[in-house]
């Protein structure tokens, strides 16, 4: 069920990316409530979140090191030499003329992903990214923030079955537990407890949706952001019962620092 949902996801989002067409996997129903947004969001301001990147596949990204992009390991193909990414940084426009973009030249993705948990890679830029309105997301390195109010952010669809976003749109989701996410009414044991962290309102309403895939979620720590999930999956944007759920990055900590190390930033 997991992996069906999560190769859907690649494909709406690669058919997105190519067209920039609404998700046609997915029908909307005619009763669907038209809420604006992430879904059930609001437009992010200039400067309110420095770090967050959209890549040119149709996914969200989170700005680690001036040459490294966090995403989803489902947003990419393969660990490997890599030139076909472009990302967007510095505007929550992406039209904006004062944008700035990098291309990729690096993709890592996480060893033994599958398409089931360990759902984080790595693009790496061919040549480091600052300016205004840029900054880097600090990652968790211990489970002390993974709990409490998320922010999630992205380009992607306002509503399920929707349209990318031309505007950074925002949205505050509470934390789900692993046992409510994986009980009867939820995901019935398919979220992966200790790798995974749901985000979302019982009655639905707010998440995130096709195309902020790779995005961070983040919250705040003793200074500041802090990256706390990576947009992963969900059954559809923001229905009741169904949270949105996220890379638990307190899990992957050490083995993303690793690797960033082993990428040379
Ligand atoms: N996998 C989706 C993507 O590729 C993101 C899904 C998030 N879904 C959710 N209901 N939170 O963009």
């Amino acid at each position: 069920m997991r992996r069906w949902r999560t190769l859907l996801a690649m494909l709406a989002a690669v058919v997105t990316a190519a067209t920039m067409s609404p998700n046609p996997v997915q029908a909307a129903a005619a009763d669907d409530p038209v809420v604006p947004y992430v879904v059930g969001g609001s437009r992010a301001a200039l400067g309110e979140f420095p770090f967050m990147v959209r890549l040119s596949m149709g996914c969200g990204g989170a700005l680690y090191s001036p040459t490294l992009v966090l995403t989803a390991a489902h947003c990419v193909s393969r660990t490997g030499a890599n030139s076909s990414i472009t990302a967007t940084f510095g505007a929550i426009d992406l039209q904006s003329s004062s944008r700035v973009t990098r291309k990729s030249n690096y993709v890592y993705r996480a060893p033994g992903y599958n398409g089931n948990g360990d759902d984080w890679a790595f693009i790496r830029l061919a040549s480091p990214v600052s300016g205004a309105n840029i900054a880097t997301l600090p990652i968790t390195t211990s489970t002390a923030y993974d709990t409490g109010t998320f922010t999630i952010a992205g380009w992607g669809a306002a509503r399920e079955s929707g349209a990318q976003q031309r505007y950074l749109l925002k949205a505050t989701v509470p934390f789900v537990s692993d046992a409510t996410c994986n009980s009867s009414s939820m995901y019935a044991g398919g979220v992966i407890a200790a790798e995974e962290i749901c985000a979302g309102y019982t009655s639905g309403g707010v998440d995130t949706c096709q195309g902020d895939s790779g995005g961070p979620m983040f919250r705040q720590g003793a200074s500041g952001w802090v990256q706390v999930g990576i947009v992963s999956w969900g059954d559809g944007c923001a229905r009741p019962n169904k949270p949105g759920v996220y890379t638990q990055v307190s899990y992957y900590s050490s083995a993303i620092r690793s690797a960033a190390t082993s990428l040379g930033g």
